[in-house]
């Protein structure tokens, strides 16, 4: 068994200090730094240890009202700020994450667990990625004209229309803990820029980086209540904003499973809902793909973030010719993964969020091992609380088994083989899931073609998990509906307001 290393190497003081004594962090409400009203708290530990690292608020109905409130009252003064000054605030805002961009990046280590280049790269400069991204749409939000075809309007008159652009209000915004800044961001940027008020519930693992964010939202000269952040749990706090009749929007990021419980809670006021889901991706790597770019990119794309990514790769279908070899190339990159606290310098790959989660992949491996699958690499579970998994391959797998169809959310990748392309576009959307997929060739052709095919809201060739803020992220089926990200994100937090006028 290889070691862990489980030593943490902070620089940053906030976290050198929580390490010593647990940080105490309170919610943000109108424009206040809080308790719950009740006087509940919830704590937060380092996953890799279990250590205490900071305690927060658990709101309860009283808090959550009083942030709806806030929000309801400083929506239609930040509706009309002009569109450049909500754009210059969305860019200080990027600016001041920037120049605390150590302490972010560690800070969402040691809550989360990742390693701190995934915390810094994917999480912290994509966040600021999606501030910059949306201060430059929010100037350019606009209504079209239209010319009816009516024809009974008053004889020497005429009918002329338009259309406004006009934020929705007040949004709830609710976030999972596996990538919780830059899922964060994917809905505050976007809302902001639109001219909605938002009340944020974190996940209950990850909360203390949203928290750090507020505080330099309103650094950035955020007015009061323009953002609020609701910390509890999900079934208590985020029910009730889910529900909420002073809520008009809920944009989630999380499970399917509490993304129907969502959508449930919302019919009371038909309040609008986006939802970015689960998945089951399929990487697909044809006869002629460039093993060395596929195999690298198709274990990057299961093994990045240990797992817990909604658009993980984590069906591998490979061409019988190349699949001896894909699976022998893929079970030692796993092997070769390096699994520490994720502020050690030499981590590769960190711990799951909680001992929860780590139950819960073990038990979907468990299963498949009982069902006949094959482990080939990996399998255990590590580290003083077990919630280190080893990067994990499994083979010989039947497509009906619960590995194949549902979403593990850990380092665990099913690889199975095809034949052709037919067999191959049939078994990619053979999931209740349409969120990403991934297509391992050099053939233009075969690219195109299954691009078009596989059923998914992102397709990736000879890549995987590949972002940026101009590209709408989101899934089909029970992936979800909305888009997060690029220029269309902008339509969950706007309506349409038509205009027609006799003239
Ligand atoms: P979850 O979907 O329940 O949690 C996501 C967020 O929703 C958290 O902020 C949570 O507090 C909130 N929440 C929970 N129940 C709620 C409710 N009834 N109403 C309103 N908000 C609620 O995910 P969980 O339970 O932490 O993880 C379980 C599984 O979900 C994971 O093993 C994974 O398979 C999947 N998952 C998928 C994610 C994705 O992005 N695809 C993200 C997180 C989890
Ligand atoms: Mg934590």
């Amino acid at each position: 068994m290889k070691n862990i290393h489980l030593t943490p190497e902070p620089r940053t003081d906030l976290v050198q200090a929580m390490l010593k004594k647990p940080l105490e962090a309170k919610m943000f409400i109108g424009g206040e730094w809080c308790e719950a009203a009740g006087g509940q708290w919830l704590t937060t530990v380092d996953p890799a240890t279990g250590q205490e690292i900071g305690r927060f608020p658990e709101a309860a109905s009283e808090d959550v009202d009083r942030a709806v409130v806030a929000a309801a009252e400083a929506q239609p003064r930040w509706a009309e700020t002009p569109p450049a000054e909500r754009a210059r605030i969305l860019w200080r805002i990027a600016e001041l994450m920037e120049a605390h961009i150590d302490e972010l990046s560690e800070l969402e280590s040691l809550d989360q667990g990742k390693p701190l280049y995934v915390a810094r790269w994917a999480e912290v400069l994509g966040a600021i990625a999606q501030f910059r991204f949306f201060a430059g749409q929010a100037t350019a939000i606009e209504g079209k004209t239209i010319r009816p075809s009516i024809t009974y309007q008053p004889e020497g008159k005429r009918v002329e229309a338009w259309t406004y652009r006009e934020p929705v209000g007040v949004v709830a915004a609710i976030v999972p803990w596996n990538s919780p800044l830059v899922l964060t961001a994917m809905k505050l940027a976007p809302a902001l820029a639109a001219g909605c008020a938002v009340c944020l519930k974190p996940a209950e693992d990850t909360s203390l980086s949203a928290l750090r964010l507020a505080q330099l939202m309103q650094e950035a000269g955020l007015p009061d209540g323009v953002l609020n952040v609701v910390t509890g749990l999900g079934p208590k706090a985020g029910a009730l904003l889910a529900a909420h009749h002073g809520i008009d929007k809920v944009a989630f990021t999380g499970s399917t499973e509490t993304g129907r419980a969502i959508v449930e809670s919302s019919k009371g006021n038909l309040k609008r809902v986006s939802l970015e889901l689960g998945g089951k991706s399929p990487v697909i790597l044809l006869e002629d793909a460039d093993l060395t770019l596929a195999i690298k990119g198709a274990a990057n794309a299961i093994f990045f973030n240990a797992g817990q990514v909604c658009v993980a790769g984590s069906r591998a279908y490979v061409h019988r010719s190349i699949y001896d070899r894909v699976l022998e190339g893929l079970a030692t990159e796993a092997n070769s993964l390096t699994l520490g606290h994720g502020l050690n310098p030499v981590t590769q790959m960190g711990p799951l969020v909680s001992v929860k989660q780590a139950e819960r992949v073990s038990g979907f491996i468990e299963r498949a091992r009982q069902g006949g699958a094959t482990v080939v690499a990996g399998g255990e579970r590590l580290g003083p609380i077990g919630t280190f998994i080893q990067p994990t391959i499994i083979a010989d797998v039947k497509p009906d088994m619960e590995i194949v169809r549902e979403e593990v959310f850990g380092p665990v990748l099913v690889v199975q083989r095809f034949e052709d392309l037919d067999e191959v576009v049939a078994a990619a959307n053979d999931s209740k899931y349409g969120l990403a997929a991934s297509v391992w060739t050099e053939s233009l052709s075969a690219a195109h073609r299954l691009s078009r095919r596989i059923k998914a809201g992102t397709i990736w060739i000879n890549t995987h998990s590949m972002y940026d803020a101009s590209l709408p992220i989101g899934g089909i089926k029970q992936s979800g509906y909305g888009r997060d990200s690029g220029i269309e994100a902008l339509d969950n937090y706007l309506e349409t307001k038509t205009v027609c006028a006799v003239l």
